[in-house]
């Protein structure tokens, strides 16, 4: 066949075919067709060699007019397929900004739990270590082990839940304080002892602003070599500086606890009146708050628990977390605690 012919035939047949053209696959099938080795331009242009010299040049010049627009149109679908391409990214990759978004409420740690662990961590940072014992324990330990009488007043079934009642040496109850892990600790470990000790207390109590039948204590106990009152003192008053601010100071007042002698309550001044202003809010005017308990820990104590009194001395004390959560938040009722209340729980952390 006439090679102009055939070109010609090329030219009037390409623009139907890259029409039909409806992807990037296709685009390229539509290339190797026209343009390839068994296309009409690729024969001819096979053929170049053996035509007539004369017949060279005008077939030449046909050939270049036929492949230049065979390419121009190939490259106009390609234009047009990519845009189409980038348009249905754009649509369906878009983010609606304005769309609402799913929140998932994220949980806090219950107010008392928070004061726990910031407790603790002061201690753990002047090395102690943190222990627990069982919340069901033998009287003995309880009230026994920490020099507390057969017959104190604490022991009575109207201020201790008793598990099972009977021998003494049986008696099992819900601890009412974390002090019984005193007792199991030195039993079980050598000297010395630095440990803090957070838990949950029992008493027979009925709810109210200042008293739940369930609550915690947080015990400390120290037993080394020469340990002495002032250690209590500069441990307590670090603790109260780390707690409520550098500028707190402490004062001691004489109390009794069965298992320290001699014992005291600590208290703290006010931080928010800064000692004493009429009419503060937190202290009452009084510029002291109430803090813990404390004391040297009583000879009795550490022979109880197999530890050589004459050698070794230490202190201990007790705190609430609830009360010191109350103190310096302005709570003023434990009830708070445990009603639940996600406005009341959720102004903390
Ligand atoms: N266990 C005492 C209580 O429940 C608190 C306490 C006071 C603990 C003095 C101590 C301490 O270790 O030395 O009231």
């Amino acid at each position: 066949m006439d090679p102009i012919v055939t070109l010609e035939q090329a030219i009037a047949d390409a623009p139907e075919l890259v029409d039909r053209v409806d992807s990037l696959d296709d685009l390229e099938r539509a290339e190797t067709a026209l343009l390839g080795k068994d296309s009409a331009v690729g024969r001819v242009s096979r053929k170049m060699g053996s035509l007539a010299n004369d017949l060279k040049p005008k077939v030449g010049a046909k050939l270049n007019e036929t492949s230049i627009l065979i390419k121009d149109l190939l490259a106009a679908k390609r234009a047009e397929l990519e845009a189409r391409d980038e348009e249905r990214n754009l649509h369906e990759e878009m983010v609606d900004v304005t769309l609402p978004h799913l929140t998932i409420p994220r949980g806090r740690l219950h107010l008392v739990q928070q004061t726990i662990d910031e407790i603790v961590d002061i201690f753990v940072g002047l090395g102690y270590q943190v222990a627990s014992g069982p919340e069901a324990d033998l009287a003995y330990y309880n009230f026994d082990a920490l020099n507390t009488p057969p017959d104190h007043p604490s022991r009575w079934e109207s201020d201790t839940m008793y598990l099972d009642w009977g021998a003494p040496e049986d008696e099992v109850l819900l601890r009412t304080q974390t002090s019984p892990v005193q007792a199991r600790w030195m039993e079980s470990h050598d000297p010395p002892v630095y440990i803090v000790v957070p838990g949950r207390t029992y008493r027979t109590d009925t709810i109210d602003a200042t008293h739940l039948p369930v609550f915690h204590q947080i015990e400390g106990l120290a037993v080394d070599d020469n340990i002495q009152f002032s250690d209590l003192k500069g441990t307590l008053l670090h603790f109260a500086r780390e707690f409520f601010g550098h500028d707190s100071e402490v004062r001691m007042r004489p109390h009794f606890f069965p298992f320290t002698e001699p014992s005291a309550e600590l208290d703290i001044s006010c931080f928010a009146c800064d000692g004493g202003q009429p009419g503060c809010k937190v202290c009452g005017g009084a510029g002291w708050l109430e803090l813990l308990g404390c004391g040297m820990v009583d000879p009795y104590v550490l022979e109880a628990a197999g530890y050589d009194s004459t050698r070794l001395s230490g202190f201990a004390f007790g705190m609430g977390p609830e009360r010191i959560a109350m103190v310096r938040h302005g709570i003023d009722s434990l009830r708070h605690f445990i009603d639940n209340d996600i406005h009341f729980l959720s102004q903390f952390g």
